[in-house]
């Protein structure tokens, strides 16, 4: 064992002064005054229902705890890996509970082991959020108040941190893996679990009641479209359809509201795409997890503490070009980048993907309008609709719906143009017919009809033809709760 043992007031000058590579100190690590689950809990019932420790419980983890810190020489503990630092403080809380002679059942000095390794080692009151796979977001509102969504519904959860310090240095702590910064002077962040989860911090002042962390959770199993299928997000013929569109390189934009599943879909469509293709990923936070062998991942900078070095998704859609994609996926069109995206489609490198923030196919189609205006192009209306004509194939909309339910509402495509108008054209449309006793939207996707899509010739191409004909119509044949009916047509 390596722990000083001892009572040295110096102590506490020996502790780490980055948190990115050791723990943070002591006082930042103030043991929780509010309950922790300790490990996942087996069904998703509210957390606030969860099990709350007693007042002494609290009380005696402080003691535990503020020895542990006098005790232990944190910079050492640093150099071990999380299983042998774990193992070290374990020893040390067990001797100090035997020389404090607390009195404690096995099961309680085991919630306060965890309890104080997930202080030190980890994220402190996230860990037990952040090991359960059922989470996808976690959103922190201050010290007093976290979130979680499950199953597409968000619940109030019993996670509190000691305080708004505590909270901040354990942003800090995440954000620094990442070679960031969040304080007062620069209180918006962007970052990345280990794991792959996407992180934002937003700090006081900009948030009034202390800082707010949110975190989209990194699905370690990738969704599939044929998972998607099995949540009822889309049916068989629409699983069929979206497959023939990433194969036969229709330029997809993919639209929906925050948290809708367009990252997800984006991800599911570009399993569609040949393992012999060079691909492009250009993100704000990469997220997207490609299974092909030949992909090239890029990533958005923002700029540092004194405003320099900012790489924005523009100057890597550019610079895309110039690497010889076959594919350009962006992750999300927010900006100017739009311009470039659609250039890109247009010119030799179909079948090309992206997302972008909307309720509606149509209006997905005016915000890439405005951001290609607000991008500073001086280009008559009539020409940027042209060039999203001439660009764009398809538009899938993402929903979640009010049931937390997660749906594919359109995939439409752009047909063409009607004086200054774009043509849109609906493949495949999700309907609500009602509601259960569960609050549960009852719905089905339904066909509109179209036998012959505008991607027809493609499609013919890739002698893909007869399975988009066969999947269009059986679409039609749904009965009231969406499910097939009658033989196929002949
Ligand atoms: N069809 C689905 N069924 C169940 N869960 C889904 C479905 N689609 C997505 N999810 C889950 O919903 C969460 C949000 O998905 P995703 O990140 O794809 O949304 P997004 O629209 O890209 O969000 P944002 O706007 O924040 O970028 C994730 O945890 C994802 O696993
Ligand atoms: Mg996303």
């Amino acid at each position: 064992m390596f722990g000083r043992r001892t009572n040295d007031p110096g102590a506490q000058r020996r502790l780490p002064a980055s948190p990115s590579a050791t723990p943070p100190p002591a006082a930042a690590l103030a043991p929780q005054s509010a309950p922790q689950p300790v490990s996942a809990p087996a069904r998703h019932e509210p957390v606030e229902q969860q099990r709350h420790h007693s007042e002494e419980y609290y009380d005696v983890k402080t003691t535990v705890f503020n020895a542990l810190i006098d005790t232990i020489d944190l910079t050492q503990l640093a150099k071990l890996d999380s299983a042998a630092a774990r193992e070290e403080i374990r020893d040390i809380v067990s001797e100090i509970i035997q020389v404090k002679n607390v009195v404690m059942s096995i099961a309680e000095q085991e919630e306060l082991l965890e309890d104080i390794c997930n202080d030190v080692l980890g994220y402190g009151p996230l860990e037990p959020l952040l090991a359960r796979d059922d989470i996808a977001d976690i959103m922190v509102n201050g010290a007093a108040t976290t979130f979680i969504e499950v199953n597409g519904k968000t619940q109030k959860t019993g996670v509190r941190f000691a305080d708004n310090q505590q909270l901040m240095n354990i942003c800090q702590r995440i954000v620094s893996q990442v070679g960031r910064r969040v304080d007062e002077s620069s209180p918006i962040c962007d970052a990345r679990l280990p794991d792959g989860s996407r992180v934002n911090v937003i700090a006081p002042p900009l948030s009034i009641d202390g800082p707010c962390l949110t975190i989209r959770k990194f699905k370690k199993d990738r969704l599939t479209l044929e998972q998607l299928m099995r949540f009822g997000a889309i049916t068989p013929q629409a699983k069929t359809i979206l497959e023939i569109i990433g194969r036969v390189r229709c330029n997809v934009l993919i639209s929906g509201g925050t948290g809708s599943g367009k990252t997800t879909l984006l991800n599911c469509l570009t399993g569609t795409i040949d393992h012999d293709e060079r691909i492009i990923t250009c993100e704000d936070s990469a997220e997207l997890q490609l299974q092909q062998p030949h992909v090239v991942r890029l990533e958005t900078r923002p700029p540092n503490l004194e405003g320099e070095g900012e790489i924005t998704m523009r100057d890597l859609v550019k610079n895309c070009l110039r690497m010889r994609p076959e594919r350009i996926i962006v992750g999300e069109v927010r900006g100017p980048e739009a311009f470039d995206l659609l250039q890109a489609m247009n010119t030799g490198h179909d079948g090309s993907m992206g997302t972008l923030h909307s309720n509606s196919p149509r209006e997905a189609l005016s915000r890439l309008e405005s951001m290609i205006m607000m991008g500073g192009f001086t280009l008559p209306i009539k020409t940027i609709r042209e060039m999203i004509v001439g660009s764009i194939d398809v538009v899938i909309q993402a929903a979640r719906l009010r049931d937390g339910s997660r749906k594919v509402t359109h995939i439409t495509e752009i047909t063409g143009m009607e004086g200054d108008i774009i043509t849109l054209q609906n493949l495949l449309v999700y309907e609500i017919t009602g509601e259960d006793a569960n609050g549960k939207l009852i719905g089905h996707h339904r066909s509109t009809g179209i036998a012959r899509p505008a991607f027809w010739e493609r499609a013919q191409y890739y002698k893909e033809d007869s399975r988009l004909a066969a999947a269009l119509a059986a679409a039609e044949l749904l009965d009231g709760n969406g499910n097939p009916i009658g033989e196929k047509h002949g």
